[in-house]
C-alpha cells in the first residue's frame, strides 16, 4: 500500500487504473470504516485501486467544534486501511488540498442541507460537498462509498454527484455497530465507559419511534417531543430525533420507506445515528 502526500504523486500512481473505488474519511478509522473499504475492494475487483483519503476537513467545522482535538492517528489508520484491502492511502496536508483560502464552494440546496443535521451545523454539508467534489477532482474515482451511518450527508452527496454529472457511482455502506448496538464511531473515542452505555438509550429511543409508528400512532410531533423529553430526562442535550421518508428526508408519510434520524450531546460529545424501517 501506497501513502501519498500530494495531488501530482496522486495522480502519477493512479495513472494505470481505470477502475477506482475511493472511500473519503477523516481518518481515526473505526471497522465502520474499514468496512467501506472492503466494500470498495469488492466493487472495483482484484485489478482495480482502492483509494481511501484521509483528511480533517476544516471547512466543514464551525468555529466552537472540536477541529483542533479532532484525533490525528495516521500511522494507525494506515495500517488498519493496508489489513483492510487498500491500495493507496490519500494523505495530504492542509496546504496541499487548500493552497490559498478555498473562495469557491459548493453548497447544496437549502431544502436538504438547511434541514436536521444543517440546521443544527450551518455550513456543514458546504464543507462537506466542497471538500468531496475537490476530492472527487483529485482522484477521479468510478465510485466511491460512504456510510449510512452519515445518512443525510450520504442522501446530499448523492444528489450533488448526480446534479453536477459526475460520473462517479455512489455506493452507501450499512452501519456498523458495537455488540451492544452502539453505532461505530470516530466521536465514540470521546466517551467515557460509563457514556458508552449511556450512549446505546439513542438508538434504542429511536427504535422506540419506529415501533410507535409500527403500531399506529400517528400523532408525529408529540412522539417526536415526548422522545427528546426522554433524552433530556436522562441527561442528553438532543439536537432532533424524527421520523422521515428516506427518499428525500420529508415528513413520514404512510406506506412509505421510513427512517428514524437521531442527534444528541451527551456530555461534551455529540453523537448522531439512524435506523431505516
Ligand atoms: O464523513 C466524513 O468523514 C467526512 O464528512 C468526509 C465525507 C470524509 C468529508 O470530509
Amino acid at each position: 500500500m501506497q501513502v501519498i502526500r500530494t495531488i501530482a504523486e496522486l495522480r502519477d500512481a493512479l495513472a494505470i487504473h481505470r477502475q477506482r473505488g475511493f472511500v473519503p474519511t477523516m481518518g481515526n478509522l473505526h471497522d465502520g470504516h474499514l468496512q467501506l473499504v472492503r466494500q470498495a475492494r469488492e466493487l472495483v475487483g482484484p485489478a482495480g485501486a482502492v483509494v481511501a483519503s484521509i483528511f480533517v476537513n476544516r471547512l466543514q467545522f464551525a468555529p466552537h467544534e472540536d477541529f483542533d482535538t479532532y484525533p490525528r492517528t495516521l500511522e494507525r489508520d494506515c495500517q488498519l486501511l493496508e489489513g483492510a484491502g487498500c491500495d493507496i492511502v490519500f494523505a495530504p496536508s492542509e496546504k496541499e488540498l487548500y493552497p490559498e483560502p478555498q473562495g469557491y464552494k459548493v453548497s447544496p440546496p437549502t431544502e436538504l442541507a438547511d434541514i436536521l443535521e444543517g440546521h443544527f451545523r450551518p455550513g456543514f454539508f458546504t464543507g462537506v460537498c466542497t471538500v468531496v467534489h475537490k476530492l472527487f477532482n483529485i482522484v477521479q474515482p468510478t465510485l466511491a462509498v460512504f456510510g449510512k451511518k452519515d445518512y443525510q450527508q450520504l442522501m446530499v452527496l448523492r444528489r450533488m454527484t448526480a446534479q453536477m454529472a459526475l460520473p462517479i457511482e455512489i455506493h452507501g455502506g450499512e452501519t456498523r455497530r458495537s455488540e451492544q448496538g452502539l453505532a461505530l464511531s470516530s466521536r465514540n473515542g470521546y466517551l467515557s465507559e460509563a457514556e458508552k452505555t449511556e450512549a446505546l438509550r439513542l438508538s434504542r429511543t429511536l427504535k422506540e419511534l419506529i415501533a410507535r409508528w409500527h403500531a399506529g400512532e400517528r400523532d408525529l410531533d408529540g412522539m417526536e417531543a415526548q422522545a427528546l423529553q426522554s433524552l433530556r430526562d436522562a441527561g442528553w442535550a438532543p439536537d432532533y430525533l424524527t421520523l422521515r421518508r428516506q427518499h428525500d428526508l420529508g415528513a413520514a408519510v404512510e406506506g412509505q420507506p421510513l427512517v428514524a434520524l437521531g442527534a444528541a450531546k451527551l456530555g461534551s460529545t455529540r453523537l448522531i445515528d439512524n435506523l431505516e424501517t
